[in-house]
């Protein structure tokens, strides 16, 4: 039993999850009272996205770039080595690439997304076809914008918002072999895998499916793509659901499946609780094919547009994840969420995955229609509310497709995101008790509509409204029961 492995338990009999971590470094948080959310939410144009920070509680937008960092990362910031070539921090992250994820040859990125940028144009062409468990935002944006399509290859029991399933990010095999018999496989230029599949609820992959999926690409002779971003998280819920690995070490988990895939990618915001990205390989044509993209669109071949600081901290962050003390974390505090609030009867996305907490929004707000936005709404509702900032994962989220249309999710979710050691027990609690106030009251919340609407990523920067005044109401209805709370 490694010092690290196991849930500690309580003599109460509590199930609650045991920070195996201390508070060093803080930082103050303001809750402004409810008049004051309610006037930063029309000034952010209900997208919790354009709210400002000094307006926000808790900050469950994303995990991306907000885990917290270890000591250890801060040191070895301070010790970078700043060069525009040659730099000795990007040695040591290559190192780390290479004893963690297994691949010899690292391209240093920005972030995640420069990572997709670089592979679409590399490998994208028009009509070209990209078989995936299932997209992520700007995965599919980048695919789409140099004329390819996605097709998602999960199985029925991935939409099944309340199940016992451990690994709802599996890839339909019978359907991947089929999309690619339908497409050709000269038309598909990789098959992606997404590590935890964030858009429906953080939910992982098997290894026995990846090895399905790694024996199809052989097959077929297509390459295989990691969406990495993810990773030590889907491979920490391996080690819990996966008989196969459930005594093997992070690092055997991890480098069993890098192994499989002939390139992975990950942003470093969430990998390696740090910023920047990389694309990684063992297939020297594949880099070459890839290489000569990094200084054009992101830097020279030794920081891909990062500072040497932030390699530094990528570095020692890809060992920590290595780390079931720090990588159970999250998911655990997001485990007891989920729990929490399904035993109060509000539906949340199970079995809890990785990154956050998933509210259905769908069933929540089953009042308001796909067209009126009921994951947004309720994410506008809940920062209302509580000042806990989540993110809309549904229809807003999605892009209309070719001919304008909007295209609605397949499930409408409010996104809970839990980055690693960053809020304690109590503040969890706090989400807890101000979710189930509102599911209490979920009649009061009304839907949106837009009023900006940027052509790419409209999640991102677009503009709200609601229909009507829903916002007033539901605000006197919390002083009503809270007195002058904040
Ligand atoms: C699975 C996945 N892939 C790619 C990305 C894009 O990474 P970045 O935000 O660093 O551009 C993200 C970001 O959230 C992600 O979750």
């Amino acid at each position: 039993m490694s010092e690290n492995s196991s849930k500690i338990k309580f003599y109460s009999g509590e199930d609650i999850p045991l920070e195996l971590h201390k508070v060093r470094v803080v930082q103050k948080l303001h809750l402004v009272p409810i008049e004051r959310r309610l006037e930063a939410l029309y000034e952010a144009g209900f997208n919790t996205f354009r709210l400002d920070t000094k307006d926000v509680f808790l900050d469950m937008l994303t995990d991306s770039g907000t885990n917290a960092l270890s000591d250890r990362q801060m040191g070895a910031m301070m010790i970078a080595d700043d060069a525009y070539a040659g730099s000795q921090s990007f040695v040591r992250y290559q190192k780390a690439v290479e004893e963690v994820l297994g691949k010899k040859y690292l391209l240093p990125v920005h972030q995640g997304r420069a990572a997709e940028n670089i592979i679409s144009n590399a490998y994208i062409r028009k009509g070209s076809i990209v078989p995936m468990n299932y997209h992520f935002t700007t995965a599919m944006a980048h695919i789409t914008q140099y004329g390819g399509k996605i097709e998602e290859l999960l199985y029925d029991e991935a939409y099944v918002i309340n199940s016992k399933h451990p690994f709802k990010g599996n890839m339909n095999l019978e359907k991947l072999e089929k999309c690619i018999n339908k497409h050709g496989a000269a038309n598909i230029p990789y098959i992606r895998m997404e590590a935890s599949t964030n858009l429906i609820g953080g939910q992982p992959f098997s290894i026995e499916n990846f090895r399905g999926v790694r024996a199809i690409a052989d097959k077929y002779k297509i390459r295989l793509v990691l969406d990495a971003s993810l990773l030590g998280e889907n491979a920490w819920l391996v080690k819990q659901r996966e008989e196969e690995f459930k005594d093997s070490s992070m690092a055997e988990i991890i480098l069993t499946m890098t192994g499989l895939a002939d390139l992975v990618y990950f942003s470093a915001r969430k990998l390696s609780s740090s910023r920047g990205g990389g694309i990684c390989t063992n297939d020297y044509a594949i880099m070459k094919e890839l290489e000569p993209l990094v200084p054009l669109f992101e830097g020279f071949l030794t920081y891909g547009g990062m500072s040497v600081r932030e390699i530094e901290a990528i570095a020692v962050g890809l060992y920590e994840t290595l780390d079931e003390g720090m990588i159970c974390q999250s998911p655990q505090f997001i485990e007891y969420l989920v729990n929490s609030l399904d035993k109060k009867g509000v539906p949340m996305v199970t079995p809890a995955g990785v990154l956050g907490a998933h509210v259905n929004a769908m069933e929540v707000c089953a009042h308001i229609p796909q067209s009126e936005y009921p994951a947004g709404a309720l994410a506008a509702a809940f920062f209302l509310i509580s000042g806990i900032r989540g993110m809309e994962r549904g229809s807003v989220s999605n892009q209309r497709d070719e001919y304008g249309n909007e295209t609605y999710a397949d499930m409408e979710l409010l996104r809970l995101a839990v980055p690693r050691r960053v809020f304690t027990l109590s503040q969890i609690k706090y989400v807890e008790d101000r979710m189930t106030w509102l599911y209490d009251n979920r009649n009061l919340i009304g839907g949106l509509k837009f009023v900006y609407e940027p052509p790419v990523l409209r999640f991102f920067m677009g503009g709200l409204e609601p229909i009507n005044d829903w916002p007033q109401q539901l605000m006197a209805k919390f002083r009503e029961d809270f007195g002058d709370s904040l």
